[in-house]
């Protein structure tokens, strides 16, 4: 194989180019990184270099990383150990050239990329929103293993450093300068020629240093040992309060950095590889990473196989100004996309309006965007009373109220006043997308879309497919949502199609605990606990008891007994109590704080369920419809599911997902456990499906 490092040298000055054969990315596999070290060898032993650049061949890219491959390949701590040695080795090998380095991105620099960069004395970069800087290790359930846990606070301070690896936080080039996380910005196109000058310049004067003075707390909290006391604890705070102790990752940081920080010498450098390698073999990090594979497959996945190339949708319409229609259009126009919203009501048009002004302007205080880029933005949405501009709209998006037949009006009326190549999407929640489709003319460009709220922040789309949408219309919507900026998974046009109806039965369930005695705050911490990013009786609340009573029913409707809704949602709806957005629900919401709600009466049973038995009960009965849906092809594979969950739901990523989670406890014992329920609580919900107990049966899994 080709080397990846080549050096190339002018005027005394080295530029050591990486370029990895055969891939559009950058990455730091083991061979590489020994290839990097016998360079490293020789560049030490050339006495007529005077200074030395490393850069990236690639256009968009710097380094994308260490192989997450090898690092999954890890079985044993020793191997976890060595690969951290090897690596830091190499880097520091790097840093003790005599000669001034300095490392120029003009891409992707994250994880071991950043590590490297961190080991050159200087880094420099450009002005492009193609340039990404951080360590986001955390996310795969490890710690940076290459010298970045303890370079990173040398350079820019425990304050800065610490919260940044512990979010696995990736920053722009600008906010990177900012950090001094790099040392200067230049134009994207004369880069490689102001890095050299830059090495000219060093060389001449034998150093560079913008090391600001440091203002007195951040001395005190920094350098001493009460200050440093004080940061980690209320970082470690910060992060049980955030992760319910789940994540190991990011609580071995907090133990490293506490250990190293201000001190020097191969030894903290020891620790960093001892503390990798408590990680870098856990079930944790290996759940993780197999998601990390999982949405990356997913950003492309084919899901038809239509030869159409792009969505060609260069206007959008929307129809219905609520809480979703606001939120799409807001992300619409986020793309740079025109957008018309329609509703029958003014006040729905002005609150879509303050809505995505409010989306934007949170944005630019998170500097994400411009001044200019939020009025440009903003721009783009128009609204109106009636159906003027949407006509010469590529796609318009229903988005009206939860009723089937106020939504097949609008189909109607949509069919005859577009034309046939205009697709038309709707995003409800539950119904049937064929029956929409049938109001209409030319029903083969209906689909459904369905978005979760928040819509700029859920990562999910469900692309609905009904009995006569074309594969044209499917890949174009597809093709759309990826624009958008969303993963898609493409369900069949069944009620709920996959995330409602996993997702209704979990917090119905959790109702029914209810009725049982158990308390709201026990049932929320139980599910926290396992992971979920909240309960889900705060979830009902949150998304409001109207509304999942309202999907909820749908869905007893269409499967019966099964998903026959707790009466406590009936009662509780009944008294008005609609969750946080009437400042009521199953809790009472003062500020940031939650109370039980005294309104809600909830002795309707003494029968004691065990935490144990209550957790199963939640999450085994989804993993029995997903078993359900997976017989019926709602979706196509296990790991549609866990990608729908995880993104559609929060369910915890570092579990794998709800069916490789459900592999790892065993399916046989899953459904002993539904039988178990079935017969102390006499309900049919917990009937095992056929395809579960089959699998079971053969001692399968959902992956095998
Ligand atoms: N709210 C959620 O969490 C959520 C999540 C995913 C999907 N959905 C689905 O999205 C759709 C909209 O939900 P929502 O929560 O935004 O509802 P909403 O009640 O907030 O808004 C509906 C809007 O539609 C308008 N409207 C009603 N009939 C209309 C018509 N004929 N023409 C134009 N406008 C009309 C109403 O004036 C209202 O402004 C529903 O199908 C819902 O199931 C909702």
């Amino acid at each position: 194989m080709p080397n990846a490092w080549k050096l190339l040298v002018e005027n005394g000055i080295g530029n050591l180019v990486f370029d990895c054969p055969d891939t559009e990315v950058n990455i730091l596999t083991s061979e590489r990184l020994k290839a990097l070290d016998t360079i490293l060898d020789e560049i030490a032993s050339n006495q007529a270099l005077k200074a030395l650049l490393v850069t990236s061949a690639k256009n968009r890219i710097f380094i994308a990383g260490a192989d997450i491959k090898e690092i999954e390949g890890i079985q044993v701590k020793k191997d976890a150990f060595e690969k951290a040695e090897q690596g830091k080795k190499i880097f520091q090998k790097l840093e003790d050239l005599k000669i001034p380095t300095i490392c120029v991105i003009n891409g992707a620099c994250l994880g071991g990329g950043y590590e490297l960069a961190l080991a050159c004395r200087y880094r420099l970069a450009c002005f492009s929103n193609n340039v990404k800087i951080g360590l986001p290790e955390v996310n795969l359930g490890i710690l940076p293993g290459f010298g970045g846990s303890i370079r990173l606070p040398r350079r820019i301070g425990l304050l800065k450093a610490l919260p940044m690896i512990l979010a696995g936080r990736i920053v722009s080039a600008e906010d990177a300068l900012k950090n001094k996380m790099v040392d200067h910005l230049y134009p994207e196109k004369t880069l490689l020629e102001d890095a050299k000058r830059f090495a000219q310049m060093v060389v001449k004067r034998g150093g560079f240093s913008r090391r600001a003075k440091k203002d007195a707390m951040t001395w005190f909290l920094e350098d001493t040992f009460i200050g440093r006391a004080i940061v980690f604890s209320k970082a470690k705070k910060d992060v049980l309060k955030k992760t319910k102790g789940v994540y190991p990752a990011p609580l071995e940081i907090i133990k490293l950095i506490s250990k190293t920080v201000g001190r020097k010498g191969a030894a903290v450098y020891r620790l960093e590889s001892e503390h990798f390698s408590n990680l870098g073999t856990t079930e944790v990090s290996k759940n993780l990473i197999k998601v990390f594979f999982l949405s990356e497959k997913y950003k492309k996945f084919r899901w038809t196989d239509s030869a159409v190339a792009a969505d060609g949708i260069q206007k959008c319409g929307v129809v219905g100004a609520g809480v979703m229609g606001g939120g799409i259009a807001q992300l619409v126009s986020y793309r740079d996309i025109p957008v018309r919203v329609k509703d029958l009501n003014e006040k729905a048009l002005a609150g879509a309006l303050k809505e995505a002004m409010g989306i934007y302007k949170s944005a630019l205080k998170k500097r994400k965007i411009k001044k200019h880029e939020l009025e440009n933005k903003m721009g783009l949405i128009s609204t109106s009373l009636d159906n003027s501009g949407l006509k010469n709209s590529g796609m318009v998006i229903e988005a009206v109220v939860e009723d089937l037949g106020i939504k097949q009006k609008v189909f109607h009326e949509l069919g005859d006043l577009t034309s046939p190549e205009v697709i038309l999407a709707s995003n409800t929640s539950s119904l049937s997308v064929t029956k929409m489709a049938e109001s209409c003319r030319y029903p083969e460009r209906v689909v459904g879309l369905h978005f979760f709220n928040p819509v700029n922040r859920m990562p999910l789309v469900e692309v609905i497919r009904a009995a006569k949408t074309s594969a044209e219309t499917l890949e174009k919507t597809i093709l759309f949502s990826r624009r958008l900026g969303k993963t898609v998974i493409v369900v069949e046009d069944k009620p709920g199609f996959l995330v409602n109806r996993l997702l209704l039965p979990y917090l119905n369930e959790a109702a029914y605990l209810l009725e049982d005695g158990i308390s709201p705050f026990e049932i929320d911490t139980l599910a926290e606990k396992f992971g979920m990013p909240m309960g889900p009786i705060e979830l009902a609340d949150q998304v409001g008891i109207d509304v999942g009573y309202k999907v909820a029913h749908i869905l007893q409707e269409a499967f019966g007994d099964r998903m026959k809704v707790a009466s406590i949602l009936e009662v509780v709806k009944k008294q008005g109590l609609l969750g946080k957005k009437s400042g009521k629900g199953f809790y009472v919401y003062k500020g940031r704080q939650k109370f039980a709600n005294p309104e809600v009466k909830l002795n309707f049973s003494t029968k004691k369920v065990a935490a144990e038995d209550a957790r199963k009960r939640m999450i085994y009965i989804m993993i029995n419809e997903a078993a359900r849906c997976l017989e019926e092809k709602v979706i196509d594979s296990a790991a549609t599911v866990d990608i729908g969950m995880i993104m559609g739901t929060g369910f915890p990523p570092f579990r794998g997902g709800l069916l490789r989670y459900a592999d790892s406890v065993g399916l046989a014992n899953i459904v002993k456990d539904l039988e178990r329920f079935q017969n102390q609580v006499d309900a049919k919900r917990f009937e095992p499906s056929a395809y579960l107990r089959e699998l079971a049966k053969k001692g399968g899994t959902f992956y095998s």
